[in-house]
């Protein structure tokens, strides 16, 4: 049989998503994924094994709407945050991942415009060529700042990443609102990291209805593997979005451990300095070689530029080489930079010595 033949019309040219290079032997230092490089704090993964030997819970569907954890996140974890109004509810998913997939099944019908900038995280265009989307791409200036084209733009979505991945910078929330009330469709702005900032365009929900602002426990809360994350919106998305998601899109353990999270933020946002100390060890400590520069970050990475491009590949290879694995992008406009996550103190220092080495050949 020609099984081929059975398969969508668009995946003859759709390109999947291309995780990142994972290596999971001893000895490498990874700081090539933007994963929080703690493992969830003792209360937290107290909380999760108490789940998992439940014995009353694991043969059990889970609550499809994970109503104590959207209970929790509007009461607690966003309480201080001068956010929501009556207007505004909470989507419980699969990761920021799923809540993207959830997104376009809400809004897009095929051949609906999508606006997605360049460079930003990768997953906007993959879902936007799987459900046949017309792209609208829009290039981010050099300085990676959003242009005035901006305001003219028209479709169904518009996708904004902030902080944005690679670079590492929020947009302020000025920005964001214009493009709000420019904008015909709906503005999602993708927060995974801005738990390592100090912006948010949370606040925002109260002036405007058109946008969805996602959140992750994947990065801050240390969650990545269990696969929990959250949308704030207008009551009216949220009930859209809960009805097009698969019923039981988050599992028991992801429920409670987001719970336990909510319940324990303070701590875990303690152990997070470590990572924002960190950060401004390594801006400092690279901004001080010539031909290079360091841009500012609000996540827990660094995109550092190379005046000369060759030099770019010279360091990746020899990183790799000592088995310190960093990201490079074989994209336009980005072939002079390297995306550094940040990691523990240690795993630093080996990154910044074998810098230092690599530094006296080619700086
Ligand atoms: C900008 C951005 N958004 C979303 C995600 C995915 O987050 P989640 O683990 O919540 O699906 C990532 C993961 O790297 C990301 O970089």
């Amino acid at each position: 049989m020609e099984i081929e033949n059975l398969f969508r019309e668009t995946l003859k040219k759709y390109a999947a998503y291309e995780p990142v290079e994972q290596i999971n032997e001893e000895g490498w230092v990874i700081l090539n994924t933007n994963e929080n490089p703690y493992p969830p704090i003792s209360d937290i993964l107290k909380d999760i094994k108490i789940a998992i030997d439940d014995s009353q819970k694991l043969h059990k569907y889970p609550d499809p709407l994970a109503l104590e954890v959207r209970k929790a996140i509007l009461n607690q974890l966003l309480r201080d945050k001068n956010t929501l109004t009556n207007r505004n509810t909470v989507f419980i998913g699969n990761g920021t991942d799923e809540i993207l997939d959830t997104i376009f099944k809400v809004f897009i019908d095929p051949g609906d415009e999508v606006v997605i900038f360049y460079p930003t995280y990768g997953m906007y265009k993959v879902l936007a060529n799987l459900y046949n989307a017309k792209i609208k791409e829009i290039k981010l200036n050099e300085d990676f700042s959003i242009p005035d084209d901006i305001f003219n733009a028209s479709g169904k979505l518009i996708f904004i990443n902030s902080p944005n991945d690679p670079n590492g910078q929020s947009f302020d929330n000025e920005i964001i609102e214009k493009i709000c009330n420019s904008f015909s469709g709906i503005v999602v702005v993708d927060e995974a990291y801005a738990d390592f900032g100090e912006k948010s365009c949370l606040s925002l929900l109260k002036k405007v209805d058109n946008l969805i602002v996602c959140r992750s426990f994947s990065k801050s809360f240390s969650l990545a593997s269990l696969r929990i994350g959250y949308a704030l919106a207008d009551a009216r998305i949220i009930k859209e979005m809960n009805r097009v998601k698969l019923p039981f899109n988050t599992n028991y353990v992801a429920q409670i451990a987001a719970l336990s999270c909510i319940k324990h933020r303070n701590k875990v946002y303690e152990q997070n300095k470590k990572i924002l100390s960190e950060r401004s060890r390594l801006t400092d400590e690279l901004s001080r070689y010539s031909g290079i520069s360091v841009l500012p970050s609000d996540a827990n990475f660094i995109f550092i530029k190379f005046e000369d491009q060759s030099k770019t590949l010279k360091f990746l290879w020899d990183l790799k080489e000592i088995k310190i694995l960093v990201k490079h992008f074989s994209k336009p406009n980005l072939y002079n930079y390297l995306r550094i996550t940040i990691s523990t103190r240690e795993n630093n220092d080996k990154f910044l010595t074998a810098f230092q080495d690599i530094a006296k050949k080619y700086l």
